[in-house]
């Protein structure tokens, strides 16, 4: 259990540091989401040319999507400073205040996890990102007052993997919402190039197809399998980065063809040998393979939905005939054909 742990933990010291040297620092570097930059291009230049600060932004996406990214581009876009905090940090009102009166005018402020913000502090949100105005409670009991403050003109950008647990009336409060979705498999064949060129390699080009077809349409996931599959080249196949040595290199981490990592394959196997292929409430499914009900729901779940492989039903979560035969298993007369 502690090695698991540990090994996690390293994994995400490891992906920190591609992710910094990956990261896209402009719009033009931001590849895919074309929406979603459409609409902000658009809000950008209207933002400048009033010489207004930016609405409040809300992101929402599965882990790796790039949300964290997009504020960071967002900033450099306006060419202005931002701070960036997360929902569980932000402890008490005072953590919250500290932060909103250091801000400049155009100013952004990062929240990531908004969703795990508690709700006294999002009281104090409210007259911020309406108003600009900061109410703060001094002394205590019978002889406390409240006094208001101004507060400079900033843009929240508000980031969540959880958009159904965001409040209504925080949510009510930005001006836009974008949406980050799972990748095309052509932007992420573009993005596993761009990061080839930077951390350079020289990846054959069936090699980055084969990448990007395994990344479950994640940025984050295909930087990380670029580099698993740099390593292994450089420790079997004397640094040839060909479609052998990538095929080869993403076979041994036990990705499989469609991207399906142990994880995934556990969860599935779990729901057919332990709860006959469903209908299963996800903590269970969670507390049988022993991992955080978080990652599950988060990581695991949503691409399964996406690759047709689970369904919801009102009862739990269900296996799909084509993940049988994904597994290469017989499903039973009674599973459910994919995408129903
Ligand atoms: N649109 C994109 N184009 C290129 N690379 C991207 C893009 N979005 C994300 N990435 C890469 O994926 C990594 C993870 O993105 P991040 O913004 O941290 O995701 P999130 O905050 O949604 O979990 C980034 O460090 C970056 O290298
Ligand atoms: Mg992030």
């Amino acid at each position: 259990m502690t090695d698991k742990r540990e090994t996690t933990e390293e994994l995400k010291a490891e992906d920190q540091t591609i992710d910094l040297t990956l990261r896209p620092r402009t719009l033009a570097e931001y590849i895919g989401q074309d929406s979603v930059k459409g609409n902000l291009k658009i809000a950008l230049q209207a933002a400048k040319k009033r010489k207004e600060s930016l609405e409040h932004i809300l992101v929402h996406g599965n882990p790796g999507l790039g949300k964290t990214t997009l504020a960071h581009v967002i900033a450099h876009e306006l060419g202005v400073g931002i701070r960036v905090t997360s929902g569980p940090a932000i402890e008490r009102a005072g953590d919250l205040a500290a932060i909103l009166t250091s801000l400049a005018d155009g100013e952004i402020l990062f929240i990531d996890e908004m969703h795990r913000l508690n709700r006294t502090i999002e009281e104090v949100l409210y007259p911020a990102m309406e108003d600009y105005k900061l109410d703060l409670v001094i002394g205590k009991g019978p002889g406390a007052r409240t006094i208001r403050l101004d507060l400079p003109h900033f843009t929240l950008i508000g980031a969540t993997t959880r958009m159904s647990i965001v409040s209504g009336p925080l949510r009510d409060r930005f001006g836009m919402t974008f949406r980050l979705d799972y990748y095309q498999l052509k932007d992420i064949e573009e993005i596993v190039r761009r990061s080839s060129k930077i951390l350079g390699l020289k990846l054959a080009p069936e090699a980055a197809k084969e990448i990007a077809r395994r990344s479950r349409r994640t940025p984050r996931v295909a930087n990380r399998l670029l580099k698993r599959v740099r390593d292994y080249a450089e420790v079997k196949a004397d640094g040839i980065l060909d479609l052998r040595t990538a095929v080869d290199g993403l076979n041994a981490l036990a990705i499989d063809e469609l991207g399906l990592d142990q994880i995934d394959r556990r969860i599935l196997e779990t729901i057919i040998d332990k709860f006959h292929g469903g209908p299963v409430g996800l903590n269970a499914i969670a507390a049988a393979i022993a991992e955080e009900m978080e990652t599950v729901e988060d990581v695991n779940e949503p691409f399964l939905l996406q690759l047709g492989f689970l369904s919801r039903t009102p009862r739990g979560r269900v296996v799909t005939a084509e993940a049988y035969k994904h597994l290469g298993r017989r499903p039973p007369a009674t599973a459910q054909p994919m995408g129903i």
